[in-house]
């Protein structure tokens, strides 16, 4: 088993190995004994997975656990939702001293972080990621958050887990599209901070290297995490290929899964450098590479001119310009200021090579 502390404000780990979704009892037991507890999960993970757990808390002696399923998807991470919670809970009695567990996608870890956050001031909760994309990324961190009809992300907090579970064999069942989503996250810590784990993600099988490939991009984030808890400075190293990407996705109307538009925001930004002299042309074949491996696309129909025009007024864009993250070679990335009139002639560049 991998274990991985991170050290916030408030220390906690994140276990990784397969299998370990049916001794969350005994894991949870060690961190968080003699609470109640209740478990937050979505229509597709709950008719999968929601049993092993409640067996295993069972086995550990947990009594009385409420589980709420919600519906599957994007839209779930409203305030309608959370308001729900806030009743659900209420209703069942949950009070300051128990513990929420998410079970699932980052849709829920989202929710259920939020709502944690929230409900009563803040009660501690317990992250069970079930998509590679929840694994690598959303569940470490203590970024928490819901959707306005304005955008996504809109209302959120920092706020860390006690523990983190992550059950690579949960991947099995997995649509091949949301596993990718996964793969392009995994990919980007890579680029940014890990040659070894883009190599082993290239050359090898990911399946049989799940547990290596999750427990590296976890010590990724982790280190970034750690300096930068609340997203002011070395953090924002994680959004290599993701100024474009949101610009992508958002061009797209959010009709493009995530990864699909961080993959193309990455070759973006990798063909702009390349073309601007400023990074090995290998770096850019190695990145097409292995998104034709895992079947990410590298461009989208949109013109950079259009993609530009959104990332001017996209909300994490300052006034003064845009901090784009650049590579010095894979694996090791650092944050350049722009103002807009120069990343425009830098996109420029990309686009003509
Ligand atoms: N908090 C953060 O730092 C952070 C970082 C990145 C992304 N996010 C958020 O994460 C969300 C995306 O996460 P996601 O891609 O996990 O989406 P998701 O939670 O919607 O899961 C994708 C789909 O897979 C299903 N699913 C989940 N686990 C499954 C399993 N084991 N087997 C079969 N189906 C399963 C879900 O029901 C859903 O239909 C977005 O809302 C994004 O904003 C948050
Ligand atoms: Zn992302």
């Amino acid at each position: 088993m991998n274990c991985i502390r991170v050290n916030t404000g408030i220390p906690y780990d994140v276990l990784i190995r397969r299998g370990i979704l049916r001794d969350a009892g005994a894991e949870i037991k060690k961190v968080k004994p003699n609470t109640r507890l209740a478990v937050i999960t979505d229509s597709n993970v709950s008719p999968l997975y929601l049993h092993t757990l409640l067996n295993s808390l069972e086995q550990a002696g947990y009594r009385d656990i409420p589980s709420f399923t919600m519906p599957a998807g994007e839209s779930t991470k409203s305030l309608e939702n959370a308001g729900l919670l806030y009743q659900l809970l209420s209703q069942a009695k949950i009070s300051r001293d128990c513990c929420l567990i998410a079970l699932g996608g980052g849709v829920i870890g989202d929710l259920t972080g939020f709502v944690a956050s929230t409900y009563l001031r803040g009660i501690p909760f317990i992250q069970i990621p079930t998509t590679l994309l929840a694994q690598v990324d959303s569940s470490v961190g203590g970024k928490t958050a819901v959707n306005l009809p304005t955008g996504k992300n809109l209302v959120g907090t920092f706020w860390q887990p006690s523990l983190v579970l992550c059950d690579p064999d949960t991947l099995s069942t997995l649509p091949e599209d949301v596993f990718a989503d996964g793969v392009a996250e995994a990919i980007k810590c890579g680029m940014i901070k890990d040659a070894v784990l883009f190599d082993l993600l290239a050359h090898q099988d990911p399946q049989t290297h799940l547990e290596e490939i999750i427990s590296r991009c976890i010590c990724v984030k982790r280190d970034v995490v750690e300096k930068d808890e609340h997203d002011t400075g070395d953090r924002m190293l994680l959004n290599f290929g993701h100024t474009m990407g949101h610009a992508v996705e958002n061009w797209m109307q959010y009709q493009q899964r995530h990864g699909q538009c961080v993959a193309v925001g990455m070759v973006m930004m990798v063909r702009a450098q390349v073309a601007a002299g400023m990074l090995a042309p290998t770096v850019l074949e190695k990145l097409l590479q292995i998104c034709q491996k895992y079947c990410l696309p590298v461009s989208c129909s949109a013109c950079w001119e259009d993609l530009f025009e959104i990332c001017r007024q996209d909300k994490k864009s300052t006034t003064k310009g845009i901090r784009a993250i650049l590579l010095h070679s894979i694996g090791d990335s650092y944050i350049q200021p722009f103002s807009f009139e120069e990343f425009k002639t830098f996109l420029r560049g990309g686009d003509q090579q």
